[in-house]
């Protein structure tokens, strides 16, 4: 079992560690970098379905959930159709609205969750045709669903989800691109520039591999006895909140919470003392109006939680050292366009959840009372 885990001490650290080679291989022979293109011929349902597709219904489990949430802001950014996410333990019990014209989309790693199975038999008994976004080939969901967008993540063996997760939200941001084309919502240099900005992923999560993990396993020495930890971001990066929660939670036992930054004054305020690890995503695309507006309402909830005392640990971009001054540590990563960018965000969450948990002692590939696919509803 060592030699399988090519002397990482745990599958979970080797996982993060294959990101980059993930993310790679879930965009191969996917896009044109000269047309900005994007072929996902296996999806297996026509353009005119596409084209016609009044709504997106997304139904997901845990992590998954978390990926189909940044889709959603993805899919409605590029392609303008309206998105619906549920839980899929969830989706049978609300009376979903019959739409045969709404496209139903399952976002699954395993492909054998038995509540993600449940919604997507919802949805084909409502008359939806159902698409999947799976990693392992053949499994259950894939074989009921019209079509299948495979991620290449490799198989995935930590009970947390984490090249799994990244390579859904490529696989999400290819979906969102190739709905835009065929609607023709996008122009063909705005195809080419997000094309391109796609191809660069991987090598950024290098770097954020180089120069995170020492920071995380610092962090993971003062923060390791916190009793619970609070998890903030706005918009797209708000999922990446509650992903960041759950890493810390499922694998070392702390109490975590994610929560929208602008939410907080509506109640988690009252958490904040000086025993109270913070971790805000405050990641911005420079170039995008909305995403600098995001980031300047994200510093002033900075600054709600240092005047109760709370210690915040920042994510931002590199050379952003307005955000120095205000926080107790931060962690960089490279520049992005905000679409893209948590893919980024979540690399750093991934490490600190992970040396916490190690330094805590726990089962970090077998946290208890989990499981790696979860079969009963
Ligand atoms: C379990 C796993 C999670 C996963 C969830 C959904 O709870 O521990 O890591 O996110 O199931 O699994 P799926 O295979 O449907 O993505």
């Amino acid at each position: 079992i060592q030699a399988e885990k090519s002397g990482y001490k745990h599958f979970m650290l080797k996982e993060i560690f294959e990101q980059p080679r993930a993310i790679r291989d879930t965009t191969l022979g996917r896009i044109s970098l000269e047309t900005g293109k994007v072929f996902l011929g296996e999806m297996k349902i026509t353009e005119e379905d596409f084209r016609r597709a009044t709504r997106i219904h997304i139904a997901a489990c845990g992590t998954s959930w978390h990926a189909a949430i940044v889709g959603k802001f993805m899919i409605e950014r590029l392609a303008r159709v309206p998105v619906e996410v549920d839980y899929a333990s969830e989706y049978r019990y609300r009376d979903p609205i019959p739409d045969p014209n709404a496209i139903g989309l399952l976002i699954t790693q395993s492909g054998e969750t038995a509540d993600t199975l449940a919604a997507q038999r919802e949805m084909i008994a409502k008359g939806m045709k159902t698409l999947a976004i799976c990693n392992v080939v053949g499994a259950m969901i894939a074989r009921e669903a019209q079509g299948t967008l495979y991620t290449h993540a490799g198989p995935e063996i930590g009970v947390a989800s984490t090249k799994a997760f990244t390579s859904q939200l490529v696989a999400l941001f290819l979906f969102a691109l190739h709905l835009a084309q065929t609607r023709g919502t996008l122009s063909d240099d705005e195809s080419r520039t997000l094309v391109e900005s796609l191809s660069l992923l991987p090598g950024k999560v290098e770097e954020i591999l180089r120069s995170a993990d020492s920071v995380c396993e610092q962090l993971a020495k003062i923060y390791s006895g916190a009793r619970d930890f609070l998890f903030l971001g706005r918009g797209i990066h708000y999922p990446i909140a509650l992903e960041g929660a759950l890493k810390l939670k499922e694998i070392s036992y702390i109490h975590a919470e994610g929560y929208p930054a602008g939410e907080m004054k509506h109640g988690p305020n009252a958490l904040i003392d000086e025993s109270l690890p913070v971790v805000v995503l405050a990641t911005q695309d420079e170039t995008n109006r909305d995403s600098h507006l995001r980031y300047e309402k994200t510093l002033s909830n900075i600054q709600e939680v240092t005047a109760r005392s709370g210690k915040v640990i920042a994510v931002a971009i590199e050379g952003d050292t307005h955000i120095t001054q205000l926080v107790d540590h931060v962690l960089y990563v490279p520049p992005a366009s905000e679409l893209l960018l948590p893919v980024l965000d979540i690399i750093p969450l991934q490490l600190l959840a992970y040396h916490i948990a190690v330094r805590r002692g726990c089962d970090v590939d077998q946290p208890r009372n989990l499981a790696k696919s979860v079969t009963v509803e």
